[in-house]
């Protein structure tokens, strides 16, 4: 099957016109498109003002540039505009729902493979953790899950819907389901799945939904949290300030609505239009063709790597279950040495805990490579990932 979407899209990546870069890290970061730097750099240029609070023209269209950016922002994963939520990142966002969600005495089931940004913000509440553990090809054991559930007076489950290490894509549909009808709210990191799959947080079932901006090719400095209304309306603001309150007296603050209570002090105006503008570019490619582009890239990673004697794999062995991402090591050599010889080549992977610590541990890893793709790589990038590999084993044979 050809690859369609990657030859052309790379040249919407200004980064990605520097000689020789094979850029397979968006799972850290994603490159930007030019769409959105233009939004970004339109703003600055012409409508540059605060936003809600101006009554002349320019502050107008800078509102209206910011608000209609978040009603496509919520379309593009299902969601109403009026429960979309924006944070800094998805960590602070996980970190407004953790605090507001539990506390000592609360029980909170999370899983082995959380990244820390839904993980340590649980830990930070005193809630008592119950850990769902893994199969030996990374998929959560459910059974321990739903046992958790019906022992009963379980808080929340907190779980990533693709991990950023193993790819796994959990069944975050089903799992809501069944915590929904156990009484426990159900939030979900979608942080590595927004840019891969279709999402549609309604359909899903969940009572939160966490991505963040720049994993989305939109820029940093922007994470988004959707709710139901009224787990919303439940939750505590995190942070009091400017813009948040509807009145202040000596006495104590009085709240503004959701979202706007969650949202104090000035906003990331630029990024949040920023995302606006990449939502519309990678709605306008079409989630469908990306995730058949990345399920195509995936496949031929796991058969290539898979090829490759010293070489072992994290995670499910079949692309369909994983999102476009495949974390390795390489017998005899530290995970680090590995990024550094490849990289020297021009092949941009990551190394370390990705931020997973727990799950190294049950992985029985102190770390692990991990190359991630995007709609503009090709197999000619997996190509360059493989040759850098073996070289890597030279060098260390
Ligand atoms: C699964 C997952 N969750 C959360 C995060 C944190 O995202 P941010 O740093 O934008 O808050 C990451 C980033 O690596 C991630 O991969």
């Amino acid at each position: 099957m050809a690859i369609t979407v990657a030859p052309d899209l790379r040249a919407e990546f200004p980064t990605l016109e520097r000689e020789g870069i094979v850029y397979l890290d968006s799972g850290a970061t994603s490159q930007t498109p030019r769409p959105v730097l233009a939004a970004m750099e339109d703003y600055y240029t012409h409508h540059r003002a605060s936003v809600h609070r101006g009554v002349y023209a320019v502050a107008a269209e800078a509102t209206d540039l910011f608000e209609g950016a978040r009603h496509r922002i919520a379309r593009f994963v299902g969601a109403e505009a009026r429960n979309t939520v924006f944070t800094r990142n998805a960590t602070e966002a996980l970190n407004l729902v953790a605090r507001g969600v539990a506390g000592p005495g609360d029980r909170v089931v999370l899983t082995e493979m959380e990244h820390h940004s839904n993980l340590v913000p649980w830990q930070m509440t005193g809630a008592e953790l119950l850990w769902v553990g893994l199969d030996a090809e990374g998929r959560l054991d459910l059974d321990q899950l739903y046992g958790y559930l019906e022992a009963g007076g379980v808080k929340a489950v907190a779980l990533t819907h693709v991990s950023n290490v193993l790819g796994t894509i959990n069944p975050v549909a089903e799992i809501a389901a069944r915590a929904r009808a156990a009484g426990a709210l159900t939030v979900v990191d979608g942080t590595q799945a927004v840019p891969r799959l279709a999402v549609d947080v309604v359909e899903l079932g969940c009572d939160f939904y966490v991505w963040t901006g720049h994993k989305a090719y939109g820029p940093t400095g922007v994470g988004v949290l959707h709710g139901r209304r009224e787990a919303l309306e439940a939750l505590p603001p995190l942070i009091g300030g400017g813009h948040m309150i509807a009145s202040v007296t000596k006495d104590g603050p009085r709240f503004a609505e959701v979202p706007t209570k969650f949202e104090a002090g000035t906003s990331a105006i630029a990024e949040v239009i920023g995302l606006g503008a990449a939502v519309d570019w990678l709605g306008a490619i079409g989630l469908d063709t990306v995730r058949a582009h990345e399920l195509e890239l995936t496949a031929y990673a796991l058969e290539q790597l898979s090829t490759l004697e010293g070489v072992s794999i994290d995670g499910p062995p079949t692309a369909e279950e994983r999102g476009g991402l495949v974390s390795f090591t390489v017998d005899g050599v530290h995970p680090h040495d590995v990024a550094e010889i490849i990289g020297s080549r021009g092949v941009c992977v990551r190394a370390g805990h990705h931020c997973a610590q727990v799950l190294m541990a049950v992985l029985g890893h102190q770390a692990t490579t991990r190359a991630s793709f995007s709609v503009h790589n090709t197999k000619e990038d997996v190509d360059a990932l493989v040759a850098g590999i073996l070289r890597v084993q030279e060098v260390f044979a």
